[in-house]
């Protein structure tokens, strides 16, 4: 297309984009009234600016997959990226009366607060890209930046293919988290290897005109440069663009991110060879709206967070991605059988889960071939190798511990079986062995548990001595509740762990771990932090037994929040529990549902999440299904 043509779409494609606000005004000042006969549901769209190319993506992504439903109308706004502004334009799509606000924040800590007062006031909000504070929304749907940079850092690594030479970062707004976090998995990965040297040019902004003029401008210093990272396609143009004009667009090869589709879009600059990789970062639109037709239609399902996954686009490839972009997906409803390989029945929360999971399956016309594997990854294995045989259409595992899965994922990937994970997570070598996480964000329920102490337990001596019982070595849980909670305490001087061991997530296990504390040593700690509230209720019983008050002498968070843990604070025995949800059956069965139809599965699916203490369990105690 000449640069004429491009000029002439580029500027149609902006002034229908006007018209759609302009009637969108008109519209907001007619009120939902306008509406009424024709529409069910009124969607209102807080875009941070609509001036970036990724965030007019996700507008138009949105519209896209809006048509397909009649019974909803989109309004958008655009903040401009202006806080106050994005927080005027929410009030006036509630003045209109939307029945759900999707938003992607122009600021994270500024928006907080009105999406809390949206939220609060029953309006379902869905959070997009950049996130919030606290958990006080429907859903949050975004990328994974850190990954991001992560694999834009493995395609750069590939192209030296183990010879030396530099790489030169293209840095646009530092300060944005999601620049940050990509910066960060960027170089995490590249400066593990010592033959290649990392350099970085930041720019005012991260436009393409800044990339042609920050590259031009330092022509003799391009000499020693063999890659360049543009942290976005539009970087990428520009720096393309720059290469070319000084003649060095062979001698220099360009990985971006975004990986936009449409002609002379980072993925059509990857097939006309311009540029060696581009990393995808989906914008979530299409998934948005699905989820806001869940949501408003209460169906169940519907998680708290969905991280998308992002794909390293090459010339090899690229063909094969925009195919699967455009693969219409359906749910044809039939019976899907499903294989789950379950850790065991070491706790009240592993009850839950299980009859979450086989409730489910009922409602999702799943149909289940359930195992117990009694905490041995042995019998795991061996239960998955039995789906393989029985040819199941999908295998599911909550693995019992971390480590030792390359070889079963591996046969499973070879039989053509996805194998999702599910409450717990898999660390294996090879990547893509699994083709979705459904659970909850152990790391942060470990920092909660750990920020609850600081936030509630005044210290009365120099060191605070908290005894640690920790779930079964290996198991992810076990694992970044401890790394969760000891990120916190770093910076709590006051406090530090005496004592720790495994309990294995059983009742028995923690009454025994204080039992033998207080055989072998004179009772000196002032908080027990228990990875799960069966631990912590057999500590309990030991204390009692031992003359010592739970809840007063020594102060017990845990975690899981069953009914017996509420109990337990009722009663004055348990002073807080961090929510870790076991209802994981909905959610996982309509990922599962979605995966087999076609649609790509997200990263990650996080579930909604709590803290409770005392102060509330009274309250809340009646509400508790688990
Ligand atoms: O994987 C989740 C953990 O496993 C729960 O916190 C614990 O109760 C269960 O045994």
């Amino acid at each position: 297309m000449s640069k004429k043509l491009k000029q002439i779409v580029l500027i149609g494609t902006i002034l229908l984009l006007f018209v759609f606000i302009c009637v969108s005004f008109y519209l907001g000042r007619q009120g939902r009234a306008e509406y009424k006969d024709e529409v069910e549901y009124v969607i209102g769209v807080s875009q941070a600016n609509m001036r970036e190319a990724w965030r007019l993506a996700l507008i138009q992504e949105i519209q896209e997959e809006a048509k397909k439903y009649p019974n909803i109308r989109i309004i958008a706004k655009d903040a401009t990226s202006i806080v106050d502004k994005q927080e005027q334009d929410v009030d006036k799509l509630l003045q209109f009366g939307i029945d759900l606000l999707i938003i992607s924040p122009c600021d994270t800590g500024k928006m907080t607060e009105k999406v809390k007062e949206v939220y609060q006031n029953g309006i379902p909000v869905i959070v997009m890209d950049r996130g919030v504070e606290g958990f006080e929304y429907s859903l949050f749907i975004g990328p994974d930046n850190d990954m991001i940079g992560r694999q834009a850092g493995e395609a750069v690594v590939a192209l030296f293919d183990g010879r030396p030479g530099t790489v030169l970062k293209l840095c646009g707004n530092v300060s944005a988290t999601q620049n940050q976090e990509r910066i960060r998995g960027f170089d995490s990965v590249v400066q593990g290897y010592s033959q290649i040297t990392l350099e970085t040019r930041y720019m005012e902004k991260e436009l393409k005109d800044t990339a042609y003029d920050a590259l031009s401008a330092m022509q003799e210093k391009l000499q020693d440069v063999d890659v360049v990272f543009a942290n976005s396609d539009y970087v990428a143009q520009g720096a393309y663009e720059a290469l070319r004009d000084m003649g060095l667009e062979q001698a220099i090869q360009i990985v971006g991110t975004d990986g936009f589709t449409g002609e002379d879009e980072g993925v059509d600059m990857v097939m006309q060879g311009k540029m060696a990789a581009t990393i995808s970062c989906p914008t979530g639109g299409r998934e948005a709206i699905q989820y806001a037709i869940n949501i408003l239609e209460q169906q169940s399902g519907v998680p708290k967070q969905v991280i998308l996954r992002s794909r390293t686009i090459t010339r090899e490839n690229a063909d094969r991605y925009l195919a699967a972009l455009k693969k219409e997906t359906a749910d044809t409803g039939n019976l899907i059988t499903m294989g789950y390989s379950q850790v065991g029945q070491e706790s009240k929360w592993r009850f839950a889960n299980t009859r979450s999971i086989q409730e489910a399956a009922r409602e999702f016309n799943i149909r289940l071939l359930f195992d117990d594997a009694n905490q041995s990854q042995e019998k795991q294995i061996a239960a998955i190798r039995r789906f393989i045989q029985e040819k199941v259409d999908v295998i599911v595992v909550s693995p019992v511990v971390e480590t030792g899965w390359d070889e079963v994922l591996k046969e499973a990937k070879a039989a053509g079986i996805p194998v999702v994970m599910s409450d717990r997570k898999v660390v294996t070598a090879e990547k893509d062995l699994t083709m979705t996480y459904i659970g909850a964000d152990f790391l942060e329920e470990g920092r909660r548990a750990m920020r609850w102490i600081r936030d509630n337990i005044t210290p009365h001596k120099q060191k605070m001595n908290i005894l640690e019982l920790k779930g079964n070595k290996g198991a992810s849980p076990t694992e970044e509740r401890g790394r969760g909670f000891a990120e916190i305490l770093k910076e709590c001087p006051n406090f530090q762990v005496i004592y720790s061991g495994y309990g294995n997530f059983t009742y028995e296990e923690g009454k025994e771990i204080i039992e033998r504390y207080l055989q072998n040593h004179a009772w000196d700690v002032d908080v027990i932090y228990a990875h799960n509230d069966d631990m912590a209720l057999g500590a309990i019983e030991a204390l009692e037994q031992s003359g010592i008050s739970p809840g007063t002498d020594v102060k017990i968070i845990s975690v899981d929040a069953t009914r017996d843990a509420f109990q337990a604070m009722v009663d004055g025995k348990l002073n807080c529990t961090v929510e870790c949800n076991p209802l994981l059956g909905a959610p996982l069965m309509k990922a599962v549902r979605d995966m087999v139809s076609g649609k790509e599965m997200p990263v990650r699916i996080i579930t909604e999440e709590k803290v409770y203490d005392q102060s509330v369990a009274e309250d809340f105690i009646s509400q508790r299904v688990y």
